[in-house]
């Protein structure tokens, strides 16, 4: 459904934001194989397969800010990608329970630094390390430094478009990006299509990434 949501900033419906992807990112697009070059660590990971925060979350979060960070970046901002997907696959991996858990990402960050150690530069794992354990606190919360990394900016955003169906309302005033607001509608239907898909034997990844093949976040 089309809504209104500040004066000067319609939120395009999921058709409409397939077309803006399309004519803006183009062959750019995050692609269905970028998406599961990542099964290794999605099967390290052993994510749970039926809670709010499981499997289904990690990869929607994955296409979210793959994409997002693809349009940013095509529109001038440097980033670090691969830190971007890989923290978002693993931010959650170490919950106790759907509720705060505060201790879940300082875990998932550990988490990261045990898994990707001697794999990646020191920097890139620490910025990671960073969005894992600071992406539980409120804004008030977290120090502006850590707050304001780009990074961080659509990690965080990434996560909120998720916010969907069973796991709460997405508040639009949370959202830091232009371009977040744009996927609010893309992203919601991902959320449904692959919820419904929930029970099916069918690996929850490639489940994701089909969807999100077909609805236009992603491409071949
Ligand atoms: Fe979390
Ligand atoms: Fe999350």
């Amino acid at each position: 459904m089309r809504k209104e949501y500040r004066r000067d900033i319609i939120i395009p419906t999921a058709e409409e934001a397939k077309e803006l992807l399309g004519k803006e990112l183009g062959d750019q697009r995050m692609r269905l194989g970028e998406v599961m070059s990542y099964q290794p660590l999605f099967k390290k990971l052993k994510l749970a397969t039926d809670g709010v925060h499981d499997i289904f979350h990690s990869a929607r979060t994955l296409v979210a800010g793959g994409t997002l960070a693809r349009w940013e970046q095509k529109n001038g901002a440097r980033l670090r990608i691969p830190e971007i997907e890989v923290g978002l696959i693993i931010h959650d991996s170490r919950r106790k329970n759907d509720g705060y858990d505060w201790m879940h990402g300082v875990r998932a960050a550990k988490v990261a630094r045990g898994l990707l150690a001697g794999e990646m530069l020191h920097n890139n794992l620490r910025l990671i390390e960073l969005m894992c354990a600071w992406h539980v606190l409120p804004d008030a919360w977290t120090p502006k430094q850590i707050r304001e990394i780009p990074e961080m900016i659509i990690f965080e955003d990434s996560d909120a478009l998720d916010r969907q169906g069973r796991r709460g309302n997405l508040n639009l005033d949370y959202l830091r990006l232009r371009r977040s607001l744009a996927l609010v509608n893309i992203m919601k239907s991902l959320h449904s299509k692959t919820d419904e898909r929930r029970k099916e034997t069918i690996d929850p990844l490639q489940i994701v990434a089909g969807e999100a093949l077909d609805i236009g976040l992603l491409i071949q």
